[in-house]
């Protein structure tokens, strides 16, 4: 039986940004700080945090070079760091480098996230695949990769991440239908079909897929056989859906944690203020002046 140690982990990040210009004109959307630090740190130091040594970033020939330096060594400024004294910056500098094995493959004509999970066959090579999509960030405090791996030791198959997002919102996710007698309620769930992006008046269930996967090798012939879907798009639901309806176990991790959308404007404001406010070194003071905020007073 193959291996059901998850030690790599996929992140796409070859998507344009055009909900982000014109910032998004010269630098890469994943790459926005969250206060200091990018999405795409935190969800390298999540994988890491679950025990992947190697995680394969998804990207195109414009955005890699101001990723590629991100998660390379500065010997420059370390020197200049090194040089002030200033040990906090340079640790902070060179943390990105420390957490995994990063390597890159370029998608340079996108065509949907199944496509750019497609990219990862040589990368996994045979083994199960996580992928983390940096437009969701899990709140450090609450756990969900480490009970989706758990799940995916107990089970195999695909392991999927759920959220309840209400009627009002399942439109702009993969929505599941869970398995006769699959409690709600509990933990993990048997999911046995998906529809991604469904009308609201369509929607088999108000649960969401959000942007964590666990999925095994399997997945790269499904993704083979997958025609564009929603969006025209190929989309990783659809190949999902092919290997549950040929009979591969699918189970959903319920998350009832803290998750911060970076994913559109509004929802990145948020985030940042949300993440704000915790912040070691300004949390205190942005609490105080955010008490005393007045919006319509600008
Ligand atoms: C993707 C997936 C969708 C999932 C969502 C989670 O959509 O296709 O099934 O619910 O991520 O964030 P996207 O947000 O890339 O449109």
């Amino acid at each position: 039986m193959a291996s059901r140690t998850v030690s790599k982990a996929l992140i796409p990040a070859a998507g344009r940004g055009t909900r982000f210009l014109p910032f998004t004109k010269a630098v890469p959307k994943e790459l926005a700080p969250l206060v200091t630090t990018p999405a795409l740190e935190l969800v390298v130091a999540e994988a890491a945090g679950v025990g992947v040594t190697d995680v394969l970033l998804v990207v195109n020939d414009e955005k890699r070079p101001a990723i590629d330096a991100y998660f390379g060594p500065d010997p420059g400024l370390e020197q200049a760091l090194e040089r002030k004294g200033d040990e906090k910056a340079l640790a902070s500098i060179k943390r990105p480098e420390q957490l995994a094995r990063v390597a890159y493959t370029n998608q340079d004509n996108p065509r949907g996230l199944g496509h750019a999970i497609g990219c990862g066959e040589e990368f996994a090579a045979g083994e199960p695949l996580a992928v983390l999509l940096p437009d969701d960030i899990i709140d450090d405090r609450d756990a969900l990769l480490a009970p989706m791996l758990e799940a995916y030791a107990e089970h195999g198959g695909v392991v999927i991440a759920l959220l309840e997002v209400g009627i009002e919102n399942i439109s702009k996710y993969g929505a599941v239908v869970l398995a006769d007698g699959a409690d709600p309620d509990g933990d993990v769930v048997q999911v046995v079909d998906m529809v991604e992006k469904p009308k609201a008046e369509e929607a088999p269930s108000t649960l969401a897929v959000i942007g964590r996967y666990v999925l095994p090798p399997e997945i790269f012939d499904a993704l083979r056989r997958t025609d564009p879907g929603a969006g025209g798009e190929i989309q990783i639901t659809d190949a999902m859906q092919r290997l549950a309806k040929e009979g591969t176990p699918v189970h959903g991790v319920i998350f009832r944690g803290r998750r911060y959308d970076t994913g559109d404007r509004l929802d990145y404001v948020k985030a940042v203020v949300q993440l704000a406010v915790r912040h070691p070194d300004i949390g205190a003071d942005f609490r105080a002046w955010l008490g005393e905020y007045e919006p319509e007073a600008g």
